[in-house]
């Protein structure tokens, strides 16, 4: 229960609210949950990541006082590091491929970040950030946290992104469902959210399936060979095998969503929902239509609306 007076922002991260989208799945046997991660208050579930990273950090001694902190971010990890650093007193910097909507930088700035923009490789499209584009985006990062002795809130390697999950995503959606809850399936970025929230759930019922969700021609966590790094899915699908928070055990299985079906199904949430996410929650839908439509016929699978589609005006996703 959150208090009447909160301290901070800080403390209005988390706790969203948990919406059937019996719209959506009238005529189909099954439901969906979507959790309302775009109520954070960096419209974003990478909030919940943001605040553990600092939080975890300043309890283990790794974050100083006035101490830079620094991340590369496709904008949702860096707009909830520029909350949660700037409630706490930490300078910021955000490093972002330029391929990330505009909206994101000029939010984070708002919020007091410094904001250093990384070109994209030659050849590379607006909206569509590749594995290759993220890498240059990790180089400038690396430089940057050396020369300024930063603290790196890394969303690949801190356990604090498995953490923010494991504790308290994927446990207030099992409180939530009342324990109704038969299937996840999660489009990954860093895997941090589905490898949290998968965790959470097969430990309070190993039946619960988990399915990692992935563009369609990148879906190299599948096994599959990289067709098209350039797909327009932002926040995730970077074609990198090797995350370090996903676990064999927990994935149950792999779904391949395209470009045009993650922006129908986003477009679908505004219009029949009213739930206003961008395309990784489109891509999030459609995955759970597949599985409702497929091997969870008759059951009930919980999604996440990642972020708001407020960051994606400048695109054509609600054009
Ligand atoms: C919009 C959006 N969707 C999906 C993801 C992927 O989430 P995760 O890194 O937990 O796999 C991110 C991560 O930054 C994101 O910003």
């Amino acid at each position: 229960m959150k208090r009447a007076v909160l301290s901070s922002v800080v403390e209005a991260v988390g706790q969203t609210p948990l919406v059937d989208l019996s719209r959506i799945t009238k005529g189909l046997k099954g439901r969906i949950f979507a959790k309302l991660e775009y109520l954070n208050p960096g419209f974003s579930k990478k909030d919940r990541f943001a605040r553990q990273a600092i939080e975890d950090a300043e309890a283990q001694g790794l974050l100083k006082p006035g101490q830079t902190v620094v991340e590369l971010t496709s904008g949702n990890t860096g707009t909830g590091l520029a909350i949660v650093c700037g409630v706490k007193g930490y300078p910021f910097v955000a490093v972002m491929s330029k391929g990330n909507s505009v909206e994101r930088a000029r939010m984070m700035r708002a919020l007091g970040a410094e904001v250093v923009l990384v070109d994209q490789l030659p050849g590379s499209v607006r909206g569509r950030v590749s594995g290759g584009d993220l890498e240059l985006v990790e180089k400038k990062t690396a430089h940057i946290v050396k020369k300024r002795r930063a603290f790196r809130a890394d969303q690949f390697e801190l356990e604090s992104n498995f953490r923010a999950h494991y504790l308290h995503t994927g446990p207030e959606i099992i409180s939530q469902a009342k324990g109704r809850l038969d299937a996840f399936c999660d489009f990954a970025g860093t895997g941090g959210t589905f490898a949290g929230c998968a965790a959470a759930f097969k430990k309070y019922d190993g039946k619960i399936l988990c399915y990692l969700v992935e563009p369609k021609g990148a879906a190299v966590l599948a096994g599959k060979k990289v067709t098209r790094p350039g797909h327009r899915i932002q926040g995730g699908g970077y074609s990198k095998a090797n995350l370090k928070f996903l676990r064999n055990k927990d994935i149950d299985g792999f779904i391949q969503v395209n470009d045009g079906e993650a922006i129908m199904c986003a477009r679908r949430l505004a219009r029949e929902e009213g739930i206003f996410g961008g395309f990784s929650s489109g891509a999030n839908l459609a995955a759970a239509l597949k599985l409702i439509k497929g091997p969870c016929r008759g059951k009930t699978i919980c999604i996440v609306i990642c972020d708001s589609g407020l960051k994606y005006l400048s695109t054509d996703l609600f054009k």
